[in-house]
């Protein structure tokens, strides 16, 4: 190749690549808005500016995006501090308030006036107040001799130290965080408020259609979507729960476009995303899709199974597994597309290719030759010493940590033994009173005949697979049994153990705490779980540490090296549940030769998929007869059809569930709450052609809200406005989306 030829062939890369990020790759920090997306987001048809979206002095969209329970994402869209967020969301507080009589879940909750809202202890909403890059402060001191001890501790002492700097109010927090691997930090000061309570739910047949069967796929239908209200004392401030406080009046709140989506249309969606890994080698991405993934998905498999027969058995069991099932199926799905996705867009060799020119232009370099040249060989040796330790890892977190129900409450049973012999009887009781509630539930929702047929499964699946002898005292339990039925050790176990049955195990709680441990240490699956544990812990655990470490310390060198040796490209850090936001287009996809999905969603679809009295499909008579009368109110779009969903290519991941998608304007368009199957991969290599997420349209949730529900006083809380039509309300739309500060 001549170097003209060479560079021409760049030039092309470089303009394909910023193409492809054009259509919505990257969660950005807010802070660099203007530097590094403003332009390109005014380009793609944004009338807002970075100020708009970031500002620390006056009232901008970011005072509108609010973290919810540390989890998820939700948005305020009134001056009275409604929060909207999804409902898998508010589930767990919409569950915690139901009863037989007072059934949330199935019929939906609807509060009438502020005195009906209903207080939520443990809940809280999380505001950014500001974020600044602190990286000089941090690494002060940090010099390339040091070992990564020296590194930590000399980085722990400058985030003391700088934290010092702040008086902080009991409800404020300044968080210090590592980004781009380690090579930056940001400082975030938070404003906290615990006293949210729920507003409006939809009944599950509505904020959960199609639950795990259409669970991250499209075409969907679901209105993912429920209601909470911030309270604050008289002067506005968090305040813990009372009768007297009131709602909070935001510095902003989003404005409401009531004319919906079109093909291309532009999408912000602003929130708080947990965990991506974007910048790994392909040495990693080669391991997750051949060893780890199909390892754990195997695993959730079997698991699944033998609970899915018995949820179809018996309708008691479907009520109490259903939750757990979800859970467990959740990333189980997730993980099977992902690996489809990256086999689909060839993952693996788009990371070679990165890396191929990486090295060329390495070794173009002396200095670079000499600082980054070893760089991918590093990697390759250690991900080759990683991969039985991470195995085994995914293994035992797997089948001991998680799918044996039993074998988490042994680990409980170990931790309030620690808590005796390292704290006395002080710790002893304080444990047991932390797990009290947990221990309740539970068993309310346990069935250990149906945990032991998953033990018996597993824990042979663990001999055959798990690696480095971790499983050797399963093996030597079967042999002195004189079987190689695994059934026989279930029983075995089960059958000895007070664990499994809550009525022996308190019984043996209610004892003194001397004897209870003593009995705890006796049990058969306290012991059999002790046995696993040491086993792990010795023979991987520490080693895997080790070498992660080593890992940690290659990749924080290797994002240097990718952001000296490609000044061309824009880089985005990875998810680590701070605030972002990324932007994109409405737009559909093709999943497989011959298919293609089209952007948005309709009620008709919600209908085709009806299927009576099912627990998964069935729709509420009263959403069919709206729909039979065809009585959508101003919700319809302009043919006359009530959208429900629809999707785009917005860079998203967990965490982002109930982020607002925002206009061109700044106003509400929709409610984010997932991905489509085969683009779950962009956790780990973003593909415009198929990563999409997935968004509740939010004229279906108004809709609903006042349609269904005939909540309409919450709808006269709103601002509903017209971008798109002439007659818009707000002629002046910046104007309309961010309206005066407060302050
Ligand atoms: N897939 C979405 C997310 O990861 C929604 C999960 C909740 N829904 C469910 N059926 N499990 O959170
Ligand atoms: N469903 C996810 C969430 O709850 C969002 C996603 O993974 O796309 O945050």
């Amino acid at each position: 190749m001549n170097k003209i030829f060479k560079s021409t062939l760049l030039l092309i890369c470089i303009t394909l690549f910023s193409k492809i990020s054009f259509a919505g790759e990257g969660m950005w920090l807010p802070i660099f808005l203007k530097s590094l997306n403003e332009a390109e987001m005014q380009a793609m048809g944004m009338k807002l500016t970075a100020e708009d979206i970031y500002s620390v002095n006056q009232g901008s969209l970011k005072d509108a995006i609010v973290h919810f329970g540390g989890f998820c994402t939700s948005e305020l869209i009134s001056d009275q501090g409604l929060l909207l967020t999804n409902h898998h969301c508010g589930y767990g507080n919409i569950q915690s308030h139901t009863t037989l009589e007072n059934n949330y879940i199935r019929d939906g909750f609807w509060a009438k006036s502020y005195k009906d809202e209903l207080p939520n202890p443990g809940l809280f909403a999380t505001f950014i107040v500001r974020i600044d890059e602190v990286t000089d402060q941090i690494l002060e001191g940090v010099t390339k001799g040091m070992t990564e001890k020296e590194r930590q501790s000399t980085i722990d002492k400058n985030i003391a130290a700088l934290k010092k700097n702040f008086s902080l109010r009991s409800y404020e927090k300044y968080v210090v965080k590592p980004f781009f691997k380690g090579n930056q930090y940001f400082a975030f000061l938070t404003r906290t408020y615990n006293d949210v309570r729920l507003v409006g739910a939809p009944p599950e047949s509505i904020g959960k259609f199609g639950s795990d069967t259409d669970n991250w796929v499209w075409p969907r239908h679901t209105g993912d979507f429920s209601l909470f209200r911030i309270y604050a004392g008289p002067d506005n401030l968090p305040a813990d729960y009372s009768e007297d406080n009131v709602p909070f009046k935001p510095k902003h709140y989003l404005p409401i476009s009531m004319d919906g989506v079109a093909q291309d249309d532009f999408t912000l969606v602003f929130g708080f995303p947990g965990r991506t890994n974007e910048y790994l080698p392909s040495y990693a991405i080669e391991q997750l899709v051949d060893v780890l993934n199909p390892s754990k998905i195997a695993i959730r498999d079997r698991a699944l199974k033998i609970v899915d027969v018995e949820m179809r058995a018996d309708p008691a069991v479907k009520i109490q597994y259903a939750s757990k099932y979800a859970r467990i199926a959740n990333y189980w799905k997730k993980w099977i597309g992902e690996s489809l996705g990256l086999k689909k867009t060839g993952g693996v060799q788009k990371k070679k290719n990165l890396e191929a020119e990486f090295m060329e232009r390495v070794n173009n370099k002396r200095e670079w030759t000499k600082k980054y040249g070893n760089l991918l060989s590093e990697f390759e040796v250690l991900y080759k010493e990683i991969e039985p330790y991470a195995l085994t890892r995914d293994y035992y977190n797997e089948v001991v940590g998680r799918n044996i129900e039993i074998m988490r409450v042994a680990g409980y049973m170990r931790r309030l033994v620690n808590y005796y012999d390292e704290n006395g009887e002080a710790g002893y009781n304080d444990y047991k009173g932390r797990l009290s509630g947990f221990l309740e539930n539970f068993y309310k929702n346990y069935r250990p005949d149906i945990d032991q047929k998953v033990f018996a499964s597993l824990m042979k699946m663990y001999v055959a697979n798990a690696k480095l002898g971790v499983a050797d005292v399963v093996k030597k339990e079967i042999f002195m049994l004189g079987t190689d039925d695994y059934a026989v050790l279930a029983k075995h176990k089960f059958f000895k153990s007070a664990i499994p049955f809550q009525e022996k195990l308190n019984a043996i709680l209610e004892k003194s705490p001397e004897e209870a441990i003593n009995l705890l240490k006796e049990d058969p699956l306290y012991k059999f779980s002790s046995a696993l544990t040491a086993a792990y812990n010795d023979k991987a655990a520490t080693k895997y540490s080790e070498i992660s470490a080593q890992l940690n310390t290659l990749q924080r060198k290797y994002m240097a090296a990718l952001m000296e040796v490609f000044p061309e490209k824009k880089f985005y850090p990875d998810a680590n549940s701070t605030m972002r936001f990324t932007y994109g287009q409405v737009g559909g996809y093709t999943p497989r030769d011959a298919v293609t999905y089209t952007p948005v969603t309709y009620l008709e679809g919600v209908i085709e998929k009806y299927v009576p009295g099912d627990y998964e499909f069935d729709v509420p008579k009263k959403l069919i007869e709206l729909y039979n009368t065809k009585d959508y109110g101003h919700y319809a779009d302009k043919n006359g059809k009530l959208p429900i969903c629809f999707i785009g290519t917005n860079h998203t991941t967990g965490g982002n569930s109930g982020s607002p998608a925002i206009d061109a304007h700044g106003n509400l368009i929709g409610l984010n709450f997932d991905r489509v199957w085969e683009g779950t991969m962009s956790d780990y290599n973003y593909d415009a052609s198929i990563c999409r997420n997935i968004m509740v349209d939010i004229r279906f949730v108004l809709f609903i809200i006042d349609k269904y529900a005939g909540a309409s006083h919450l709808i006269k809380e709103m601002n509903l406005v017209h971008p798109k039509s002439k007659k818009a309300k707000a002629s002046n739309p910046k104007k309309s989306a961010i309206p005066k500060s407060r302050d």
